[in-house]
């Protein structure tokens, strides 16, 4: 019998400006699986409206991430590049899985947690079911591999336990259809419709800190600008903000085990060496020992040498709309083909009329 494709698929949220933490723990580790793998990255919309229902620019925003995504390097004809909202069976799988999921997983995601606040009861119902749209997302294409930043990591546990249900709850209409696939998990090889896919959190910046304090997320909402670099930061902004991040009194330690207890200075050379495509173990051999007034310089230099051509790329990208709306209309057709593969199945295995 055979094993199911490889297949990469990822997202990101239009929300907000892409930040230096997206790029390295997600946009760098896209373009890099585009030689290896078929994959398939998108602008997930839909997700965004749990954040807010009433975006002003959602279209525009939309665009930015495609343009981002391009400037990045990834190569529209070989990739699938398109919008969530374009292929609504997205929104239709999320369904079935909000009957397969249980409301006790959601309420466990610390995402929701942290982004329902103390007044649980008054988030919307989107919020609580996000990480069944995301399963969805993934899914709709039986895809095997998904590259995100550390962060998502419990979404991606959520989605396999959805895709573990299902297969387990349909198991006989799955082998009266012969549509299941045998697949290795763990030391088993079991038969099921769905993959369980294998999160990629990969590479010396899955978990990017703010610059003003290396215990928080880098995030697109921390209300200092001071905290982030920015995807549209031209280079004198960068070398500012570099130049101002927090930092201890100490210089770099000469090992590894050093940058323990120190979360700024962690998150400083996993940054270097992500940018440089190399270890924080050989950052620490050329650095170690070194004062931030020597390292942080280096660092300002490194990063606009590698930001500054995204950034010129992506207003290079921006200033043709025509041609963005044509990458993702053209993705979206070959996502729609896809995904429709795979729900004409479900749409079988559970048994609803259609025909
Ligand atoms: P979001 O902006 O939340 O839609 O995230 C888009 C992608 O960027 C996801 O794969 C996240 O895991 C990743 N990401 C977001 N923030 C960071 C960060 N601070 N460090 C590393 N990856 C991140
Ligand atoms: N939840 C992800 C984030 O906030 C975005 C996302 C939605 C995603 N659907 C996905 C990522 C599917 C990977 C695969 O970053």
């Amino acid at each position: 019998m055979s094993e199911f494709k490889q297949l990469v698929f990822s997202g990101v949220q239009p929300t907000g400006n892409l930040h230096l933490g997206n790029y390295l723990g997600a946009l760098q580790r896209f373009v890099a699986l585009q030689d290896t793998y078929e994959c398939i990255y998108c602008v997930v919309d839909l997700h965004s409206l749990t954040a807010t229902l009433v975006h002003d620019d959602l279209a525009e925003q939309t665009r930015a991430i495609a343009a981002a995504y391009l400037a990045s390097g990834l190569d529209p004809k070989k990739n699938i590049i398109f919008n969530q909202s374009r292929v609504p069976q997205h929104a239709e799988l999320a369904w079935i899985f909000n009957c397969v999921a249980r409301i006790g997983w959601m309420n466990r995601m610390t995402q929701f947690k942290d982004k329902a606040g103390k007044d649980r009861e008054n988030a919307s119902l989107g919020l609580l079911a996000y990480p069944s749209l995301m399963a969805a997302d993934i899914l709709v294409y039986r895809a095997t591999h998904v590259p995100v930043g550390e962060d998502q990591k419990q979404h991606l546990e959520l989605a396999r336990n959805i895709a573990q249900k299902f297969n387990n709850d349909f198991s006989e209409h799955i082998a009266t259809h012969g549509y299941g696939v045998e697949m290795e998990v763990g030391e088993e090889r079991v038969n099921g419709f769905f993959p369980l896919t294998e999160p990629l959190i990969e590479g010396p910046a899955t978990r990017v800190m703010s610059l003003r304090d290396g215990t928080k997320k880098m995030s697109k909402s921390d209300p200092s600008d001071l905290s982030r670099i920015n995807l549209m930061d031209d280079a004198d902004t960068i070398a500012r903000k570099i130049k101002k991040a927090k930092t201890d009194p100490e210089p770099l330690p000469g090992d590894v085990g050093g940058l323990e207890e120190r979360p700024e200075a962690h998150n400083l050379v996993g940054i270097y060496a992500a940018l440089a495509g190399t270890t924080v173990q050989e950052v620490i051999r050329d650095y170690g020992g070194r004062q931030f007034s020597e390292f942080k310089p280096a660092l300002a230099e490194l990063a606009v040498e590698k930001m500054a051509p995204i950034n010129a790329e992506m207003r290079r990208i921006s200033a043709d709309p025509g041609y963005v709306d044509g990458v993702l209309r053209e993705g979206g057709e070959r996502a729609g083909a896809k995904a429709e593969e795979t729900m004409k199945m479900v749409r079988e295995i559970i048994g609803l009329l259609d025909n």
